[in-house]
């Protein structure tokens, strides 16, 4: 029985990258579609309950992706109310790789240390991957904060944050670098989302903050999204800060998605979402 994976995108062309990890994690066949959502997510999903042997359906997974948190998170919901008694397949969220790089970030933010009572701030937050990564840091009990360019694009994040999670995160706008540095202010960990090649921050300005204790920096596309701090750190020491790359955490990125696909396989009825798949980053980070 083959392993099929259907990888449901919000975008018009699927992501490669899914696609590629999808293989790696263990699919036999995957099937990508483009410009899915809610409305049109339906048949699509009847293919993939209504044709397998309920001992066989396990081999039958869906990939939900795409640049659109919101529009993914509606598909899901779509997705989740077409199952019914044994007429369902595993599920994995990853909306622009939003869990799995939220997830790599934060478990090795947290490795062997409390982040409960420290206070965080997520440079350019509004994106997939920031709000997830917000969520975490809260999760492990840090007050969070997300910056971005406009207030209007930061409260809608905040209260889809708020809405999904129960997570109260507060809203910085800070257009320019002056006014990213001012939000770092008294802050114990800094973590930058920004989409890729924009850079957000001056060396010397994580440099010279004295409360700053761990960087990192989601950005792999030069110029880096943190002046200063090196694709591959890995708890790099520097300025008595402890510093992560891109690539640095990236490793277990890859590795976590990899390690959920496979995990997709294994039974008919999981969903891997933001908080399951931060579980298996943190069973695996470190090891
Ligand atoms: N390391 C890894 O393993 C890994 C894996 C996946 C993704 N990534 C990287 O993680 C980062 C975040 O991904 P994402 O999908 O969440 O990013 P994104 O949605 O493309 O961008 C995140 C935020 O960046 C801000 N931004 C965009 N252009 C900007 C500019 N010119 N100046 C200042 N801010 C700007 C926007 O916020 P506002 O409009 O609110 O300002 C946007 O919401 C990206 O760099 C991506 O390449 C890394």
């Amino acid at each position: 029985m083959k392993k099929l994976l259907y990888q449901f995108d919000t975008d018009a062309l699927p992501s490669v990258f899914d696609n590629v990890v999808g293989f790696d994690g263990g699919a036999d066949h995957i099937s990508a579609y483009g410009g899915v959502n809610a409305a049109n997510v339906g048949a699509l999903v009847d293919g993939a309950i209504f044709t397998r042997s309920p001992k066989d359906k396990k081999n039958t997974a869906i990939f939900v992706g795409g640049a659109n948190l919101r529009e993914g998170e509606a598909m899901l919901s779509a997705i989740r109310a077409k199952f019914f008694a044994k007429f369902r397949v595993s599920v994995m969220f990853d909306c622009n790789g939003s869990n799995t790089t939220a997830a790599a970030a934060v478990a090795w933010l947290s490795h062997g240390r409390a982040l409960s009572g420290k206070r965080a701030v997520v440079l350019a937050g509004s994106g997939p991957v920031g709000q997830r990564a917000a969520v975490l840091l809260a999760r492990e009990g840090a007050e969070v904060a997300i910056t971005g360019r406009k207030r209007v694009v930061l409260e809608k994040a905040c209260a889809a944050i708020k809405a999904r999670f129960g997570i109260k995160v507060d809203a910085i706008e800070a257009p320019t670098h002056r006014e990213r540095g001012a939000a770092i202010e008294g802050v114990h960990i800094l973590l930058a989302t920004g989409a890729a090649g924009v850079t957000l921050l001056d060396a010397k300005q994580w440099q010279e903050n004295p409360s700053l204790e761990m960087i990192a920096d989601a950005n792999a596309s030069p110029p880096a999204g943190i002046e200063g701090v090196g694709l591959a750190d890995r708890g790099t020491s520097s300025h008595g800060k402890i510093l992560f790359g891109a690539l640095g955490f990236g490793a277990l990125k890859l590795a976590v998605h990899r390690a959920c696909i496979a995990r997709l396989f294994e039974q008919n009825d999981l969903l891997l979402d933001t908080d399951e798949i931060y579980q298996i980053a943190k069973s695996m980070v470190g090891t």
